[in-house]
């Protein structure tokens, strides 16, 4: 078979969470596809970026007194530290806010352009009159009008499942400043999907997706396609539509171009060229994995903004189902909404890769990670069966025999049943039904640990005479090993590694199993992995609630607006010098204060405040600051408190005591 060229995608990730054990289910089914094909021998580019614009990070950025920039910036390495530690093997992570992703973007939005794709009118939506800034539905909250629910999004109810406008919601509010929204009217730049309702007919019916989203696009068409608004005004984070003052390209527009400018950014580096596998007439394969939610962007919008810029559209878009936990939703409160982190802290990432894999399929179905089916299936598949086979006969090879596998194979037909199966398992993983390789894998295991228990070399060994045969059975075993490593090389890359260094062989290579290792020296025997623990479980589950704790206790604060005077009593405001102020490099917004709060100790403050104060005139003055506010760990350092002051959006005044007031002075 000649060698496959393939480019594969997964969704990027906003850049304004933490990675979580959702997204990595993901990323783990992808990861484990992209080593399948490589170890298949094909050619396989797997990339993905960071999806940095749009407002919900712009008000991020804005709420922690940081730019958009330096907010992505950080957050980018954690996601990729996240990724790396999963062994999620990318080409290339870029970020959406690239030089490469705005050219294309540009590119691909003057071509829709110029063949009549887009749109302009003028509609008429929320905005925020004290924030000057248009509001999504997400940033409105206010009173169901169905069901009278308090505290519900701007355009559907949670708690009745009512899909309103945002002008139907009683008593609405900007979740932003808290004003009430009106309405204003803005020019808006439109993608005239229903131009491509044929095309996309014909596209989303010719076997690019799975029976369940075709199925799924079929009541979208019957629904009708609409046009779609591409365009967002100022203030927004994102790129400018070329030949306007001030428009903006909505997020959702250069999110999938994303894709090509990450590859693009690979291309360059590693002198692969582009246009073989995203340009129109490209014979190379192209995949997106991704989530169910967002498949109207990727089966609808995406080949349609692909054809009418003349790029080539997808081979095939995979999409997956939602990651649940004890079979319910992701939850803060119970302990299960787990980060990448928090889960790395306490456990081996591969039993997560092997669990996923464990479960995964080719359809759109949702997963659920059950934290004791978790541990007990790790324990007994990869501790129990896989390791087990090499534990119980490692050490003869190493002490008896020279460290040396035998010259022969002992079972022709095992070995050969071992073989054979590697081409259903390769079927399995190519068609995503990683759930039935692993099965078949653990069969062959189970065959494996059979054969051990009916041969008994601990016994045998004990018969004089009997050197040679213990020589070939447990040989024989260490070759099954090697066999099934191979097997489990996509799922288990660091297993991989370290069964590599005991085989004493540069790789597992898949097309290899069928010669086996002979008269072949191996290394001493390292237990490979150890068993999940119950009290590592506990622990994920009781940090991923403490992180939490506090995001609940302000969502509380924010039902009820007043508040008794003890909650006041809590703040511990004092009066404080500014004893030093200075710029912070990579800063543009904030000053570092250091302040004297008297009894000789001082702060380190970061401050908002550069656009409206000259260090300079800050140094000797007196202020106030909230003393006990939890230390927040920013990109430039610890942040030990708040100064306090005065805005209306525009200027901005510190406040100061009354002459005669003392640094340290408690206010009450
Ligand atoms: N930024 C968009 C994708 C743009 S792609 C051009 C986005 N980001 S996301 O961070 O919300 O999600 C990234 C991927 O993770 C999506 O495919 C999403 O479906 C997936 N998942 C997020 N939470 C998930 C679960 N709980 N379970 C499974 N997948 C989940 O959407
Ligand atoms: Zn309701």
């Amino acid at each position: 078979m000649s060698k496959r060229r393939i480019l594969v995608t997964s969704a990027l990730p906003y850049a304004n969470g933490e990675i979580h054990l959702g997204h990595l289910l993901e990323y783990i089914q992808t990861d484990i596809w992209v080593r399948f094909q490589k170890m298949m021998g094909n050619e396989c580019h797997y990339v993905c970026a960071d999806d940095a614009h749009g407002t919900p990070i712009m008000l991020k950025a804005d709420e922690m007194g940081i730019t958009p920039e330096e907010l992505i910036g950080a957050v980018s390495e954690r996601h990729q530290a996240d990724f790396a530690d999963f062994s999620i093997n990318f080409s290339q992570y870029h970020s959406t806010h690239s030089d490469e992703n705005r050219e294309i973007s540009s590119e691909i939005y003057n071509r829709l352009n110029k063949a009549g794709y887009i749109k302009t009118r003028t509609i008429s939506q929320a905005f925020d009159p004290e924030k000057q800034m248009f509001l999504p539905d997400r940033f409105i909250k206010g009173t169901c009008p169905k069901c009278s629910a308090d505290d519900q999004y701007g355009d559907n109810c949670e708690a009745c499942g009512a899909t309103y406008s945002t002008t139907e919601l009683i008593n609405a509010k900007s979740v932003v400043s808290g004003a009430t929204p009106i309405e204003k009217d803005s020019e808006h730049y439109f993608f005239d999907l229903p131009q491509f309702e044929q095309a996309l007919k014909d596209w989303t019916n010719a076997g690019h997706l799975q029976d369940e989203v075709s199925n799924k696009l079929a009541e979208w068409f019957e629904q009708g396609l609409k046009q779609w608004d591409i365009s967002r005004d100022k203030p927004y984070f994102g790129f400018q539509i070329p030949g306007t003052e001030d428009k903006y390209f909505y997020v959702w527009l250069d999110a999938p171009i994303g894709y090509f400018a990450s590859f693009k950014k690979f291309c360059d580096g590693n002198n692969v060229n582009f246009d073989d596998f995203c340009g129109k007439n490209s014979d190379a394969e192209m995949y997106h994995f991704i989530g169910k939610d967002i498949i109207y962007f990727h089966a609808l919008f995406w080949p349609a903004m692909l054809m009418g810029s003349d790029f080539r559209t997808p081979t095939a878009i995979f999409a997956h189902g939602f990651l649940t936990v004890n079979g319910k939703k992701m939850s803060k409160s119970r302990g299960t909404f787990i980060q990448a982190r928090t889960y790395l802290d306490n456990l081996n990432p591969e039993y997560l890769r092997y669990y996923y894999a464990y479960k995964l399929t080719a359809k759109i179905d949702d997963i659920d990670l059950n934290l004791e089916d978790f541990k007990q299936r790790v324990n007994s598949d990869l501790v129990g069966k896989v390791v087990n086979i090499a534990s119980r006969c490692a050490s003869f090879i190493y002490k008896k025999y020279d460290k040396t596998l035998s010259a022969s194979v002992i079972e022709r037909d095992l070995y050969n049943e071992f073989v054979t199966t590697g081409d259903q398992i390769a079927m399995h993983y190519e068609a995503r039904n990683f759930n039935q390789a692993m099965r078949l894998i653990m069969s062959l295991a189970d065959k494996a640990n059979q054969y051990i228990d009916e041969k008994k070399p601990w016994q045998m060994s004990k018969v004089p005479g009997s050197e040679q045969e213990v020589h070939e059975v447990t040989s024989f075993a260490i070759n099954l090993f090697r066999v099934l490593m191979t097997y489990l090389k996509p799922v288990l890359p660091e297993m991989a590694k370290q069964a590599e260094l005991f085989l004493n062989i540069d790789e597992l290579v898949w097309s290899e199993v069928r010669s086996p290792l002979i008269n072949h020296q191996i290394n001493k025997f390292k237990p490979l992995m150890t068993r999940i623990e119950d009290e590592q479980i506990a622990k994920v589950v009781e940090s991923s609630k403490q992180s939490v704790g506090t995001e609940k206790e302000i969502s509380k604060k924010e039902e009820n607006n007043m508040i008794q005077i003890d909650d006041f009593a809590k703040i511990d405001l004092r009066v404080a010098k500014i004893v030093k102020a200075q710029s912070v490099e990579g800063a543009d917004k904030l000053l570092q204060l250091t302040l004297d709060i008297g009894e000789d100790s001082t702060r380190n403050v970061f401050a908002g405040i550069k656009a409206h104060y000259n260090p300079e005139d800050l140094e000797g003055r007196l202020t106030v600051m909230v003393a006990n506010l939890e230390p927040r760990k920013m990109r430039f350092g610890l942040s030990e408190g708040m100064v306090l002051a005065a805005g209306d959006g525009e200027s901005l005044h510190i406040l100061s005591p009354d002459s005669g007031a003392k640094p340290g002075m408690k206010i009450s």
